[in-house]
């Protein structure tokens, strides 16, 4: 019976051939480690995202005058409002450090390489996409962080020669943040940004099927194939990762309840503590910060000075040190791609690259003395240096040899 059903739906559907071409059939380097789970992860924390977001959208109202009033009855009438509540923005910020490691994967075992560079490329776009998903989403709740926030972003668009005032005065539909805002956010935050978002990750992984994945050795398994083509150091998708998947979601969805559970606010940085106080376009907070995945970022743009009281050369740095990991697919001159047979300088190099990473996120949720200034100043060079210095000492790296076939088999 059940096979009949499916011969009748695969004579009108290629749904056994999609399904053998990308899982049952579909070969993977049998080395996979614990960094490949977090494209799978990604996946999840999208639909987390999606799920949450249409039961609050139940409730919630995209009102100047209600926002506020209709989040708290989430939280506090709703029945497990508070629940869906704390997913969405708990899993905000679950869902950029799954994409930070994701990233990071890459640039362990040069995953932006040749022939993945359209995979990387894409998944650049979705990050750039996914920044401004959660910038506008987290307007919406209308809280003083919200507001303000959205006031300071919003105007450096204004910094931008000749366009800039009239830029800033399209974006936000009004002179000041308001209820226009609000309402074109939630329009974009609830249905253009995440269909975009949808859109592309189906690309990404589009692409990457039709290259097939790296691995941590970084070698093509399909340069060694058996009699039936088959990569020798190839297994089925389905069901080996599926499984393999399922319990690193498993793993993870213990410790993000955990601290959806236990510590929703994350301490002040999931949920900044000024947005439980209602906007008040008339009283500044007294330290505007944004969400912790976009502080590296902020921190660059504050070093840099502005010229005749415009910031805009600091705007520039600061879309340019997003926009730059477009180029690491050339900006990497080696030869090998994993980090593991990789020169003891580019170890050195990714080494300070994190620790940079992580100085300029915690300076940016702190508010500006001459000293932070400084040490942003110092990091936000030696964050440019990783990349712009990379085809220097890159080119004549000494790797260590590659093997034949993959290890820890
Ligand atoms: C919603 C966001 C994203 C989703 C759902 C997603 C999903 C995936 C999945 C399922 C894989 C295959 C499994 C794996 O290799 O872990 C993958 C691979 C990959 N992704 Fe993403 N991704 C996202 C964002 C990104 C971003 C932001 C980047 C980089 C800027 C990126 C770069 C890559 C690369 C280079 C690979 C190939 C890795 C390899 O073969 O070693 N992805 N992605």
């Amino acid at each position: 019976m059940k096979n009949k059903i499916l011969e009748w739906v695969d004579d009108r559907f290629p749904l056994t051939k999609t399904f053998n071409e990308h899982l049952g059939q579909y070969y993977v380097p049998k080395n996979f480690n614990m960094w490949y789970f977090f494209g799978s992860l990604a996946i999840m924390m999208l639909v987390i995202q999606i799920v949450s977001g249409i039961f609050l959208t139940m409730n919630y109202k995209p009102d100047g005058l209600s926002a506020f009033g209709s989040v708290e009855y989430i939280m506090r009438d709703v029945e497990w409002g508070w629940l869906i509540r704390y997913m969405h923005s708990t899993g905000a910020s679950f869902f950029f450090i799954v994409i930070y490691l994701h990233m990071f994967r890459g640039l362990l075992y040069g995953s932006y390489k040749k022939p993945r560079e359209l995979v990387w490329m894409i998944g650049v776009g979705i990050f750039l996409l996914l920044m401004a998903e959660a910038f506008m989403g987290y307007l919406l709740p209308w809280g003083q962080m919200s507001y303000w926030g959205a006031q300071v972003i919003i105007s450096l668009f204004g910094a931008v020669p000749f366009i800039g005032p009239e830029l800033a005065l399209w974006i936000r539909g009004d002179f000041v943040v308001a209820d226009a805002t609000l309402n074109r956010f939630f329009a974009f935050h609830v249905i253009a940004a995440p269909l975009v978002l949808l859109g592309l990750v189906v690309v990404h992984i589009t692409a990457l099927h039709e290259v097939g994945s790296n691995n941590p050795d970084g070698i093509d398994i399909k340069k060694d194939k058996d009699e039936n083509g088959i990569p020798r150091d190839g297994i089925p998708f389905h069901p080996y990762y599926t499984v393999k998947d399922a319990f690193g979601a498993s793993l993870f969805l213990i410790f993000f309840c955990a601290v959806m559970f236990f510590w929703p606010e994350g301490g002040g940085y999931f949920i900044e503590a000024p947005n439980f106080v209602p906007a008040d376009p008339l009283k500044t907070p007294d330290h505007i910060a944004p969400v912790w995945y976009f502080t590296p970022f902020y921190t660059i743009l504050r070093a840099i000075p502005s010229i005749a009281g415009s910031p805009f050369p600091g705007v520039v740095a600061m879309g340019a040190s997003t926009l730059i990991f477009l180029l690491l697919p050339w900006l990497d001159r080696s030869p090998v791609k994993s980090i593991r047979y990789r020169s003891t300088t580019f170890k050195l190099w990714v080494t300070m690259f994190v620790i940079v990473f992580f100085i300029l996120g915690y300076l940016g949720t702190k508010a500006p003395s001459p000293v932070f200034n400084i040490i942003g100043q110092i990091c936000t060079v030696l964050y440019f240096a990783f990349f712009v210095c990379m085809p220097w000492y890159t080119k004549n790296e000494k790797c260590k040899p590659v093997p034949e076939r993959v290890t820890n088999k």
